[in-house]
């Protein structure tokens, strides 16, 4: 403080120098120059807000809107334009501007290049072009601002490389050129930037090795690489620099280990990610003594071994080990999380999809009650759940599924209210649903599929009123399904209570449902006739009602299900005549096999694709088209011949190609064995057998084996030779559309309940591709639910951790994304009202495709910064 009239005296003295100079260089008046630059600059740039208005001769340029001049010598010293919704070009006349300290034009919508002649601005400070739609290179000649601090060229669409001589920029501090489209080396002159503080090159694309010459760089406080395609080994130079806070090397292809004294070198780390590499060995102890640490995310990668105690680090937020290998598979593999009982602010706890063993600690009711997301999935996790867990009242998202988790389900689990997704799906649960679980009144998604659950389906649970997709699949759920359930008009995605034990007759509630995209009924005891509320359920996109007990004739008002694509009725006791609407539904696929329907089979619609249809075990029917092989109609429309077909049903249909293959099924089947062969080979959880172990186990594909037929093939049991594992095994007939395309989602279904990939929560079944390339799947969005609900839809954690594996355009929780979550936020937002828009139950009120494209497009560029 005492320095500052110094100070001042000096600027003051430099600033009179420097307007002397320019009086006698003067060409042909400095203030005239300043004057035709500004207009010049005006000239080329779109000003829809008119904020320029000012810039007329009328009043002295100084006075400008965005200008500010050196008080003595009258030259423009800063333009400050910034959010002011200008767009056009940036005019190479700028350059003229030689008295300019700081110009920032960020957040407008600048396009085409950065006009070469900023490299005149000798005397520029602070550069900010940050957020606009620049494109081309970076002018190397901006190396000759010499006197530059800050270059802030993030958030636009620059490409080429880093100019190697930039780094002679010895006084700059902060570097940010992320998210652009930057490619090349990083150049090794990057470690002349002698006084950089942040270097942020993320999101772009640059490749080969991070350099040592990074190591240099004595001042870096936080460094950011992610998303880019860099290789080699973790930068031994950075983990040299002591000043470092924040490390962010996340979704490139980097290998090897991490050093093993981290801790040691950068004691001050707050921020370390490594996300999405190809790191191996084990987690170095000496990350232990980071005790400034806040996030710690290895997320996917293939981490070994223990996971070390976190005991000191009380600062920590975010914790996520999640898909790794790490741990033994055997008891006490969990103790770790007792040190993060001291972690007093933890926010999220990822450590799915490793192979932790052992019970999960009765210390976890410890854990800070801050925690919000807890995720355990896909491990070999034994023992039961902690009733303690009641504890963690602040809990939203917890998934233990995938685990060999036994017991009941803890009632005080409905004493966390805040709760919004409850995943325990692929474990052993016994005993009954509780009834608490009804208490759950922020839940979204309930996941309790797969387990051993008995008893019958506690009314509680039609209580809640956000709910969006109920998993209740292959447990041993008996009675009626409560009419309750069926009248939760929140539900959009999906309602499964397959594979259960489930009687009396189906709720007329269910036309209360009128946003649910699926419902998956099959393999009960459900009987009774099919209500004709059904009717009223105008978003159903797929429909499965096989192997149960229902009677009487397919309701006519099913003709209002103009959204249907697969209905499956097979294995009931339906009669009656194949009703003609059916022709005029837009069905991929229909299985009315093992029914008693008669009389003439229609052939228009989906009836003239016979691989999209099953109607064998109709004794009754008769007509079709010749492929059906139906005897001919009598006049009468009876059918005559009542001959019993062969039940090898394959050869009867005439079906050229059957390939097999093994389907993840045997988790439905036989799940205490899952975890043998699941962890038997480090992550691989497909059980691998050859097509002769399948013969085998079916007895050759017996009819006697046979369990079940579904739209796209059928299910057979068996039993491996090898290891006595009861598997099922779906035989796939790829000649029907759409197979395999059913067969990958099965195992997605089963394999990927997992919520870090938000995509396939957020639209149930499709992949991001299909969000944003045809993404026109996204109608199981309630209109209920938008726009004030969207985004309790899509969870906050979930956002943190959202990442897709199928494609290039990964989002993931970095420090430095935020901006960019907040972006994916929007787009969510809007992706999410064309999902309702396009499911309006009446087609003719849906957006044209052409629409939905351009507007998906729209989006999409939003979100990749384009
Ligand atoms: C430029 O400076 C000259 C003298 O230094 C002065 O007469 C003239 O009015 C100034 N013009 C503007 C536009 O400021
Ligand atoms: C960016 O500019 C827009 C106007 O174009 C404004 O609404 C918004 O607040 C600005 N954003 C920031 C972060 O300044
Ligand atoms: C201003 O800049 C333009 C473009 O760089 C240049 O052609 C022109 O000579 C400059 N004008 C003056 C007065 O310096
Ligand atoms: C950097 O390179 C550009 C062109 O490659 C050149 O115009 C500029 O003068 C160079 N800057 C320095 C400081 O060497
Ligand atoms: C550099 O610019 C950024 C904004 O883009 C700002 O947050 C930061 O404080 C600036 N740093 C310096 C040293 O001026
Ligand atoms: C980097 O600095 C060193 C001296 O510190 C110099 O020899 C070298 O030429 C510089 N590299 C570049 C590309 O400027
Ligand atoms: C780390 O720093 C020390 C001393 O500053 C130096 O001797 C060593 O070579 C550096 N290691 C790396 C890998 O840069
Ligand atoms: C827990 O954290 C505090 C700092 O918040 C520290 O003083 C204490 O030693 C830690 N406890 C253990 C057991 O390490
Ligand atoms: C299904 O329920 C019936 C009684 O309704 C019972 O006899 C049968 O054992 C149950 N089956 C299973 C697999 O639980
Ligand atoms: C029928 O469905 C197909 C595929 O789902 C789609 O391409 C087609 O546009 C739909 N037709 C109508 C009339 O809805
Ligand atoms: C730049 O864009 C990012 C991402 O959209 C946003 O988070 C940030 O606030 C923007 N900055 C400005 C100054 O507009």
């Amino acid at each position: 403080m005492e320095s500052t009239p110094g100070l001042l005296y000096s600027v003051t003295a430099i600033a009179l120098v420097a307007c002397s100079v320019s009086d006698v260089q003067g060409t042909p008046h400095g203030n005239e120059t300043d004057q035709l630059a500004l207009l010049s600059f005006k000239s080329v740039m779109v000003d829809q807000l008119g904020v320029l208005s000012s810039w007329s001769s009328s009043h002295h340029f100084c006075q400008w809107f965005g200008v500010t001049c050196g008080r003595r010598h009258r030259r423009v010293t800063k333009l400050d334009l910034q959010s002011q919704e200008l767009s056009g070009t940036i005019s190479p006349h700028i350059g003229n501007l030689s008295f300019l300290r700081v110009l920032d034009l960020q957040n407008n919508s600048f396009h085409s290049r950065i006009p070469l002649e900023v490299g005149h601005l000798s005397r520029l400070l602070h550069l900010y072009l940050n957020n606009n739609s620049l494109s081309g290179p970076i002018p190397p000649s901006l190396s000759s601002c010499s006197n530059l601090l800050n270059i802030s060229l993030h958030h636009n669409m620059l490409q080429g490389y880093v100019p190697a001589n930039l780094s002679s920029l010895s006084k700059l501090r902060v570097l940010l050129l992320q998210n652009n489209g930057l490619s090349g080396e990083i150049p090794l002159s990057v470690g002349n930037f002698s006084s950089l503080e942040y270097l942020y090159l993320g999101f772009n694309k640059l490749r080969g090795a991070v350099p040592d010459t990074l190591g240099n760089l004595r001042n870096l406080k936080d460094l950011s690489l992610v998303e880019n395609n860099l290789v080699g080994n973790f930068p031994l130079s950075v983990a040299n620099i002591s000043s470092m806070e924040a490390l962010d090397l996340g979704v490139n292809q980097l290998m090897g280990t991490l050093p093993l004294d981290l801790g040691i070198t950068l004691p001050n780390l707050q921020f370390l990610s490594v996300i999405d590499n190809r790191f191996t060995g084990s987690i170095p102890k000496s990350i232990s003594n980071m005790s400034q640490l806040n996030e710690f995310q290895i997320t996917s990668n293939s981490f070994t071994g223990d996971v070390l105690s976190f005991r000191k680090m009380s600062n920590l937020l975010w914790f996520s080990v999640y898909g790794n290998h790490l741990g033994s598979g055997q008891a006490n593999d969990l103790n770790f999380l007792c040190s993060l009982t001291n972690s007093t602010n933890l926010n999220y706890l990822g450590i799915g999809d490793n192979n932790f063993g052992g019970e999960v600690p009765k210390c976890i009711s410890n854990l800070s009650i801050t925690l919000e997301g807890f995720v355990l999935e896909l491990n070999a996790l034994s023992g039961t759940v902690p009733s303690s867990i009641e504890n963690l009242i602040n809990l939203e998202v917890l998934s233990v599924s995938f685990n060999n988790i036994s017991g009941r389900i803890p009632p005080e689990i409905g004493n966390l209210r805040k709760v919004k997704e409850l995943y325990l799906a692929f474990n052993v649960f016994t005993g009954e649903i509780p009834h608490t679980l009804g208490n759950l009144s922020m839940l979204t998604f309930l996941s309790l599929s797969g387990n051993n659950l008995l008893g019958t389906i506690p009314s509680s649970l039609g209580k809640y009123q956000r709910l969006l997709a109920i998993y209740l699949a292959d447990n041993k759920l008996a009675g009626a399904i409560p009419p309750e359930i069926m009248s939760l008009s929140s539900l959009s995605m999906s309602a499964d209570f397959s594979m259960n034990n489930l009687t009396g007759e189906l709720p007329v509630e269910i036309g209360n449902l009128k946003h649910l995209g699926e419902l998956d009924l099959s393999g009960n005891k459900l009987s009774g006739k099919i209500p004709s509320s059904l009717g009223s359920c105008m978003s159903l996109e797929y429909l499965y009602m096989g192997d149960n007990m229902f009677v009487g004739s397919i309701p006519s008002t099913l003709s209002s299900l103009k959204g249907i694509q697969e209905l499956n009725l097979s294995h009931n006791r339906l009669l009656g005549q194949i009703p003609d609407f059916l022709e005029d539904l837009n069905l991929t696929s229909l299985d009315l096999s093992f029914n008693n329907f008669q009389g003439n089979l229609p052939t228009g619609g989906v009836f003239a694709n016979t691989s999209a249809i099953s109607v064998l075990g109709n004794e009754k029917l008769c007509g079709g088209l010749p492929e059906y092989r139906l005897p001919k109609c009598m006049s009468t429309g009876r059918s005559t011949d009542g001959r019993v077909r062969n039940v090898s049903i394959y050869t009867s249909l005439g079906i050229l190609t059957i390939v097999f293959m093994l389907s993840l099924l045997c988790f439905l089947w036989h799940r205490k064995q899952r975890k043998t062969f699941a962890s038997s080979s480090s992550n691989d959880r497909f059980l691998k057998v050859s097509y002769q172990d399948l013969l085998e186990a079916t007895v050759g594909f017996s009819s006697a084996n046979l369990i079940g037929t579904g739209s796209f093939g059928s299910v057979f049991k068996g039993v491996l030779a090898l290891d006595q594992i009861t598997i099922a095994v779906k035989v796939l007939n790829l000649d029907r559309h759409g197979a395999s395309k059913s067969f990958i989602k099965e195992c997605e279904a089963l394999r990927n309940i997992r919520h870090r990939n938000l995509v396939k929560m957020f639209t149930g079944k499709r992949p991001t591709d299909d969000m944003f390339s045809d993404g026109l799947n996204l109608h199981f969005f309630t209109k209920a639910a938008f726009p004030e609900r969207v985004l309790q839809i899509i969870d906050p954690v979930l956002l943190k951790e959202t990442h897709d594996e199928d494609d290039g355009r990964d989002i993931r929780r970095t420090r430095r994304s935020d901006d960019r979550l907040r972006k994916i936020h929007e787009c969510l937002v809007s992706t999410v009202e064309i999902g309702v828009v396009c499911s309006s139950e009446v087609p003719s009120d849906r957006m044209s495709m052409r629409d939905v494209a351009a507007a998906l497009q729209a989006i999409r560029k939003k979100l990749i910064g384009s």
